[in-house]
């Protein structure tokens, strides 16, 4: 039994989707989550300096001591995944090799596409995962970036769940916008014949509901964010490390944007009252000492067991 938190973060808001399943899987958990809002978006930048912001932010969680890292954003995973296992000396868990698994498990014809950022698809991350389990799968991945764009401004535009201000929107602003951008970036991928559609990124299981309906009801969506959890409750859960029952869970939220805003839009995503939330400097992660890298990379090991296609 464990009760220190579970270090958890991301570029910014979208980790909150992660954040969430984990709560929700393993409500005894309490959470340190730290959105790097102010150096968002990731998608964009070199790999190598979002790999530095994985190491930073990580040593930063590492001195306050939580139990396991959850790199809750797929470019930091991309980039950084494997440097951060060879640093720290907790778990480090990604949100690409959880995502590819399922889909390998999902499909039944064997092709399976990825939307994600450009940093994502040019690493070749979720490509590699997935030939990893299985090389008779192919991927088909594409970038879209503006996906992440309209979940920022759907997310700015006022209060309520996310499926309802693009509802809300609908005859004004996000929901042709959308429409529109979602045909040009999806097309090609149900011209393949994709069955199986890896939500990439994590703002964009807040688009699940319109990504499903461009894409068509035989198309399965993967969120990285349930397998993430799930990924996260097996590790803690082999390792003994899970949070005994009777544990009342504190969640503390930290963002090197701004505290208010990341207060207001992250109840969005949480789906949960955020009350407080800390501000941090950037200088705060660049000024940190990074621990030396091991040579060697620790696997999970994990085994999965097999799903029936239908
Ligand atoms: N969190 C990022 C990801 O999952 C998306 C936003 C960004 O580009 O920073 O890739």
């Amino acid at each position: 039994m464990n009760d220190a938190p579970i270090g958890i973060f991301d570029s910014g808001l979208g980790g909150l989707t992660v954040a969430s399943e984990i709560a929700r899987a393993l409500p005894h958990e309490s959470i340190l989550y730290v959105g790097d809002t102010a150096r968002c978006p990731y998608g964009p930048r070199p790999l190598e300096d979002v790999r530095e912001f994985v190491l930073q932010i990580g040593s930063w969680l590492a001195e306050r001591r939580v139990k396991m890292l959850v790199i809750a954003c797929n470019t930091g995973t991309a980039a950084g995944l494997a440097a951060a296992q060879r640093t720290f000396d907790v778990p480090v868990i990604g949100v690409v090799e959880p995502g590819a698994r399922a889909a390998v498990k999902a499909t039944c014809n064997r092709k399976v596409g990825v939307i994600a950022t450009t940093g994502t698809v040019e690493s070749g991350a979720y490509s590699n995962a997935v030939r990893a389990l299985d090389a008779g799968v192919t991927v088909f991945s594409v970038a879209t970036p503006k996906f992440v764009d309209i979940v920022e401004q759907g997310l700015h535009m006022g209060p309520g769940t996310f499926e309802e201000l693009i509802a809300d929107s609908s005859e004004v602003f996000v929901r042709p916008t959308f429409f529109e951008i979602a045909r040009d970036y999806l097309d090609p991928l149900k011209r393949v014949g994709v069955d199986t559609l890896v939500l990439g990124c994590t703002h964009f299981p807040l688009l699940a509901p319109a990504i499903g309906q461009v894409m068509g009801r035989k198309v399965r969506l993967i969120s990285s964010a349930q397998e993430t959890a799930r990924e996260v409750s097996e590790v803690l859960g082999a390792r003994r490390w899970l949070a005994p029952r009777d544990n009342v869970p504190r969640h503390r939220f930290l963002t090197t944007g701004d505290a208010d805003e990341f207060a207001r839009l992250g109840s969005v995503v949480l789906r949960h009252s955020i009350r407080s939330v800390e501000h941090l400097r950037v200088s705060e992660f660049e000024t940190m000492t990074i621990p030396p890298m091991r040579a060697e990379t620790v696997a999970s090991g994990l085994e999965e067991e097999g799903m029936a296609c239908s």
